[in-house]
C-alpha cells in the first residue's frame, strides 16, 4: 500500500475514530483559556482536564481530536531528526467509558491497519508499578500487548528495567514488551513526586517505532532501549489510563477511570513513510524545500538551521492565528523569541533580507486544508510576523557586532541587557548565541538579567510619577 500522508494519517484517525463511537472535537487555542497554570496547550488533554476529573463534557464520553500544541521547553532539542515546539497530538478519551481492554486494540488497529505500519517494529513500554503508594504493576496492559503481538505473529518477549537509567546499563534484550517505573507515569509536568494536590494522572503504556536504519549512539548510554534518545526507537504516542488523583500524601481513585490517548501526528506520519527525520512529511517539507529554493542551499548540508526555522514559524504562525502578537511578556514574549530566533537562524543561511512574505504562505497553505482558520487569518498572520521579521532585521547586524565586541571580556547579565534593551535580542538567543561563538557567559546571566530588567522597571516607574 502506499505510504498515508500525514493528512490522510488525521483523517483516517478522526474517521477510525467517529466509527468507534467518538464525538470529533474542534482544537483548542495554543492559549489555554481558563489555565493560568501554564503558558501554552501543551498536551490533548490539557483542554479536556476538568472532564478528566470527572465533570460531564457536553459532547459525551467519547472524545477524540487532533490538538496543537506547543512546548517551549522543547527548544534547544529542536535541531535533531523528531523534536518539535509546535506539533500536532492526535487525541482520544474515554472519560470514564471503555478502559484498557478495549483501547489498545483500537490503537493497534489504528497502527498497523489502518496507518499500515508494520507490527515487527512497533515495541511498547508499561508501568512497572509503585510499591510505595499502593499502585501495581500493569501486567493487564502488557497482557493485552503480548496477545495482540502473538496473533500478528510478533515475538511477545516481557522484560522488567525500572528506570531509563538501569535500561541504557543492562538493556532490554530487544523485549518488546518493557516494564519501567518513572517513564511510564503520566501527569502533565512528568514526575509523580511533584505533582501539586489535586492534579490527575496515571500509569501510561507507550508505543514505539524502530527505526533500525538508525545505529545505536552510545553516548545516550550503553545499550539501547525503547526509551533511549538515540533516535532508534521513536516513540509514536501513548496510552495514559488516568484513574488517579494527586492528595497530601499520596494518590486517591479519581471519580472514574479514564483514558488518554495522545499520538503525535508527525512521528506516526515519519513512520508512515519510513524516515527517522520527521521533517521529511508531507506537513514540513514543504517548507524545508522552500528554505532551500530561497536560500540556494541543501538540506543537507544546513539540517538543523532549516528544522530550526520550519519549526519556529510553524508554531509563530499558529500564536498569530489564535490572536497572539509578539510583545516582551509571556505568550507574546515566546513568540517574538521564535520568530527572532527564526531570523537568526536565516541569517546564517545567507537570507539576509526579509523572507517571511515568502515563506509564510507556504506554511498557510499545508494547514489551511485541515484548519480553515489557518486560511481565513493567513492575511493577518503574514502582517503579524512579517513587522516582527522587519523590526529585529533592523537592528540584527549592529547587535551581533556589538556581541563580538564582548570577546575578550565575556558577557554577564548585564551585556545580555543590553543587547535585549538596544537590539531586541530575547536574553536566550544572546546567551545561546555568545557559546555558539566561544564567548564566555556568566554562571548566574539569568538572575543578573532579571536584576537589570527589575531596574529599569523600577526607573521607568519613578519617572512616571515624577511627571504626574
Ligand atoms: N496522552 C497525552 C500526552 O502524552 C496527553 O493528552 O501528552
Amino acid at each position: 500500500m502506499t505510504a498515508l500522508t500525514a493528512d490522510d494519517i488525521r483523517r483516517v484517525f478522526l474517521d477510525f475514530m467517529a466509527e468507534q463511537g467518538h464525538v470529533i472535537i474542534p482544537r483548542a487555542p495554543l492559549i489555554p483559556r481558563d489555565d493560568p497554570t501554564t503558558l501554552f496547550t501543551g498536551s490533548g488533554m490539557q483542554p479536556l482536564l476538568p472532564y478528566l476529573l470527572g465533570a460531564e463534557h457536553p459532547a459525551g464520553r467519547r472524545l477524540a481530536d487532533s490538538q496543537t500544541c506547543l512546548r517551549v521547553q522543547d527548544i534547544d532539542e529542536v535541531g535533531d531528526n523528531r523534536h518539535t515546539t509546535f506539533f500536532e497530538m492526535l487525541g482520544n478519551w474515554s472519560l470514564g467509558d471503555y478502559f484498557k481492554q478495549e483501547q489498545i486494540p483500537q490503537v493497534w488497529t489504528f497502527l498497523t491497519e489502518k496507518v499500515g505500519l508494520d507490527p515487527n517494529r512497533i515495541y511498547v513500554s508499561c508501568f512497572s508499578g509503585d510499591p510505595e503508594h499502593g499502585i501495581p504493576k500493569d501486567e493487564e496492559s502488557a497482557g493485552i500487548w503480548a496477545r495482540l503481538f502473538t496473533e500478528a505473529g510478533v515475538s511477545a518477549d516481557q522484560v522488567e528495567v525500572g528506570t531509563e537509567e538501569h535500561a541504557s546499563e543492562v538493556g532490554t534484550g530487544g523485549a518488546r514488551i518493557a516494564f519501567y517505573s518513572d517513564k511510564n507515569w503520566w501527569c502533565r509536568g512528568g514526575k509523580a513526586s511533584e505533582m501539586p494536590v489535586g492534579e490527575p494522572g496515571g500509569p501510561d503504556t507507550e508505543m514505539f517505532y524502530l527505526f533500525p536504519q538508525v545505529e545505536h549512539d552510545p553516548a545516550y548510554g550503553e545499550h539501547c532501549h525503547q526509551n533511549c534518545d538515540c533516535g532508534r526507537f521513536i516513540e509514536l504516542g501513548n496510552s495514559v489510563f488516568m484513574e488517579y488523583r494527586r492528595t497530601e500524601d499520596g494518590f486517591e481513585p479519581l471519580p472514574r477511570r479514564n483514558v488518554d490517548y495522545g499520538g503525535g501526528l508527525a512521528r506516526i506520519a515519519a513512520a508512515a513513510i519510513d524516515s527517522p527525520d520527521v521533517f521529511r512529511i508531507g506537513l514540513l517539507h514543504p517548507i524545508i524545500a522552500k528554505l532551500e529554493e530561497l536560500s540556494g542551499r541543501s538540506y543537507d548540508d544546513e539540517t538543523r538551521a532549516m528544522r530550526v526555522i520550519a519549526d519556529h514559524l510553524r508554531g509563530a504562525t499558529f500564536l498569530a492565528v489564535d490572536g497572539v502578537q509578539p510583545g516582551n511578556k509571556g505568550q507574546a514574549y515566546v513568540m517574538r523569541r521564535l520568530i527572532r530566533r527564526a531570523v537568526r537562524f536565516a541569517f546564517d543561511l545567507g537570507l539576509q533580507e526579509n523572507f517571511f512574505p515568502e515563506i509564510i504562505p507556504t506554511i498557510a497553505q499545508i494547514y489551511a486544508a485541515h484548519y480553515p482558520e489557518v486560511g481565513e487569518h493567513a492575511e493577518f498572520v503574514q502582517r503579524v510576523l512579517a513587522k516582527e521579521e522587519q523590526s529585529f532585521r533592523r537592528t540584527l547586524r549592529k547587535g551581533l557586532k556589538q556581541l563580538r565586541e564582548y570577546r575578550e571580556s565575556g558577557v554577564t547579565g548585564h551585556e545580555l541587557f543590553v543587547l535585549y534593551d538596544t537590539y531586541g535580542f530575547p536574553v536566550e538567543l544572546s546567551a545561546e548565541e555568545a557559546l555558539a561563538q566561544g564567548i564566555a557567559v556568566s554562571d548566574d546571566w539569568r538572575a543578573e538579567f532579571d536584576g537589570e530588567m527589575a531596574a529599569q522597571r523600577a526607573r521607568s516607574q519613578q519617572s512616571t510619577t515624577l511627571h504626574v
